[in-house]
């Protein structure tokens, strides 16, 4: 799919706080090679370009990358396409390799976890964050279960366990790295539900991908009523603010 569809952008300022995270526990030192795989709009990657990191960002989608690349300016910020699996970049080449609930989206984690390895100097690190399980599972659940009964259940494999460290640690241990984690939290705050709704669901790049498939099936009045029926009933204030308490992982990986 391609995450240049519709507006990303309010997610995006949704995940800078965690993307602040990654980059403080990353220690950056000025000059060091940052590689920020699944880019965006370039959270991370401007965060490491402001701290004199050389940084790549490798971003598949080309509305975003252009995003990036107009952000930029005069930092030392290169922007490739490219993926957590297919990353144009030298063996060994990368001191920090960095995903902000990127790399979560690659279709073989496995495939994933090798190229990420190959690219990152014997002394290099990776940190990456992905959800925990929780609210944003629970509303995107609504809609995954709506989508399987539409299109009579799609084979998604065998899923992985992203936020699981032990999971992580059996990809990237075959490559000599030892995987550490906490969890952390991330609100994401809207000023209603039906804003929610517009703009972190029906125009975000996944919502454009799937709710016209719900919509063909005369499905999505009755999947929208009850996405908001939960944001109301359990994450809007008494203000009618919607806050959303998400948990997501931050694991680091070090040689
Ligand atoms: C939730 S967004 C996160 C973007 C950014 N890191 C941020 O902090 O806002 C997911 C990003 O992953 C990218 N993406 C999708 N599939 C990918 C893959 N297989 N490998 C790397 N990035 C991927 C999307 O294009 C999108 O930019």
């Amino acid at each position: 799919m391609d995450w240049g569809k519709g507006s990303y952008e309010p997610t995006a300022a949704d995940l800078l706080p965690a993307a602040r995270e990654l980059v403080t526990a990353a220690n950056i030192q000025p000059g060091e090679h940052v590689v920020d795989v699944g880019a965006g709009t370039g959270n991370v990657a401007l965060l490491a370009a402001d701290l004199g990191a050389r940084v790549t960002a490798v971003e598949p989608a080309a509305r975003l990358r252009e995003v990036i690349a107009e952000t930029a300016l005069d930092r030392d910020l290169t922007v490739v396409d490219g993926e957590a699996a297919s990353i144009p970049l030298p063996d060994s080449s990368a001191d920090v390799i960095l995903s902000n609930f990127a790399v979560i989206f690659a279709p073989d984690p496995a495939a994933a976890f090798t190229e990420l390895a190959r690219v990152a100097k014997p002394t290099g690190r990776i940190l990456l964050t992905t959800w925990q399980p929780g609210v944003l599972s629970k509303l995107v659940g609504v809609l995954i279960a709506a989508l399987r009964e539409v299109t009579g259940g799609v084979d998604m494999g065998t899923p992985f366990n992203w936020h699981e460290p032990n999971a992580l640690s059996e990809l990237l241990a075959p490559h000599g790295f030892t995987v550490s984690g906490r969890t952390l939290d991330l609100d994401i705050v809207t000023a209603s539900a039906t804003e929610y709704w517009d703009t972190r669901i029906a125009t975000h790049p996944l919502g454009i991908e799937t709710l016209p498939i719900l919509e063909n099936a005369g499905r999505l009045e009755e999947v929208r009523n009850r996405v908001l029926g939960m944001i109301n009933d359990d994450w809007t204030t008494s203000t009618g603010q919607v806050r959303l308490k998400a948990q997501y992982l931050l694991a680091t990986a070090v040689r």
